[in-house]
């Protein structure tokens, strides 16, 4: 099953809105055929190892990191095709919440005399697709909080020209997150600031992202980057009650998708969020401010978090400081399955999210 995880693994940033699948055909004691689910609308894991296995697959055992699916989607139903190939057994991690599928699929092959197995790897497996169940069992996407902070804890220096905080080898790593995310979120103090682009350019682009705003009174310019770039992809403005219609005008026929929005909070992450699971987006990368930042951890909305800490200085009167100055332990915000890269000069830390809206004193006594 670890085998299957590994393999399933491939399809990160690639299969979403679908889970990440892996599945190995075993007979004799041997591995006879693997197979990974490795795009969105390509066959799933189970197809590909019957297809690699041929007649050997009659008689094999199928371990694979999901219940197989039993209706018909992109692409063909995977029970079905396992009854039809001869496959004896099944070992699978868990069942897939999915309402299409949701025991169906382990219902279909039992029906058929074939042996089922459930839970092997649960645990791991349900890990590995965190977000994509997440999306399934509550209808909201996973939130991917990301910032660059300097080594005198700033995100920017106030009010001046726009700056690199982190080299070119953490710049890939972001842009690489961008790659693999279904919407890319900031505030406008971050587009009045630095009219950014927000679009996957130094590594891999694997998809387009929706390119996200939260401008609760209209104000992101027409003509800037972000709208002149709206043939590459689309680009949200959540505006709330105090937009006035005229700048929202401008901003439909400059090309934007207008998201009208009374929530704020909690329940603005939770209304947005909702919108953007409906259209299949599992992945969002909130990329800043510091104020946007500090509210998604503040309203305990995000997931997993990633840090690029450099170890340039930002420096000048009075830079602007991230979601918690220089303590990464503030704000009641404690990571688990910490890693660390070192990125040239500066370092990555990531990990998930946990303790959401804890006491400061409580991080205190037990930092990340
Ligand atoms: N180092 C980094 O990783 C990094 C990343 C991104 C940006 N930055 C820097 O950060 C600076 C901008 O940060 P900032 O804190 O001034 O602005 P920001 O976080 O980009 O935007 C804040 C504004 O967004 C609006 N907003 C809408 N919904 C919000 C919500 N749920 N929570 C918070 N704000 C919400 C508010 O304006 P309305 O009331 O008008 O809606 C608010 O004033 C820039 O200088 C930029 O260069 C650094």
């Amino acid at each position: 099953m670890r085998r299957a995880l590994a393999l399933a693994e491939r399809g990160r940033g690639r299969v979403e809105p679908n889970p990440m699948v892996g599945a190995l055909l075993v007979k004799d004691g041997k591995v006879v055929a693997e197979g990974w689910h490795g795009a969105f609308g390509a066959p799933h894991a189970e197809i590909e190892a019957i297809r690699t296995a041929g007649e050997a697959a009659r008689g094999a055992m199928l371990v694979v990191s999901l219940e197989p699916c039993a209706h018909q989607g992109k692409t063909p139903p995977c029970a079905g095709a396992l009854v039809q190939a001869g496959v004896s057994s099944v070992v699978a991690a868990h069942l897939d919440p999915d309402p299409r599928v949701s025991g169906r699929g382990v219902a279909l092959l039992r029906r058929t005399g074939i042996d089922v197995r459930m839970g092997v790897c649960g645990e791991e497996a349900r890990e590995l697709n965190a977000p994509y169940l997440k999306r399934i069992e509550t209808g909201r996407p996973w939130w991917i909080a990301k910032w660059a902070l300097s080594r005198d804890g700033a995100i920017a220096s106030r009010g001046g020209r726009p700056l690199s905080i982190t080299g070119a080898a953490a710049k890939r790593e972001a842009h690489a997150l961008r790659g693999r995310s279904d919407a890319v979120v900031v505030g406008i103090g971050t587009v009045l600031a630095d009219d950014p682009l927000l679009t996957c350019r130094e590594s891999e682009r694997l998809r387009v992202a929706r390119r996200v705003v939260l401008d609760g009174k209209a104000r992101t310019p027409p003509g800037g980057r972000l709208l002149r770039s709206v043939s590459e992809g689309p680009v949200w403005i959540v505006t709330g009650p105090e937009a006035l219609e005229g700048r929202k005008t401008l901003l439909r026929a400059a090309g934007a998708v207008v998201v009208e929005q009374p929530g704020a909070g909690r329940r603005g992450w939770d209304d947005l969020g909702a919108r953007l699971a409906a259209e299949g987006c599992t992945n969002i990368l909130v990329e800043g401010g510091g104020s946007v930042l500090r509210d998604l951890f503040e309203h305990g909305a995000a997931d997993e978090a990633h840090l690029f800490l450099s170890t340039s200085v930002v420096g000048g009167k009075d830079p602007l400081p991230g979601p918690w100055g220089t303590d990464v332990t503030a704000g009641g915000v404690r990571l688990r399955g910490v890693r660390i890269s070192r990125l040239d000069d500066d370092l990555w830390i990531r990990g998930r999210v946990e303790a959401r809206r804890a006491s400061a004193s409580a991080s205190a006594a037990h930092p990340s």
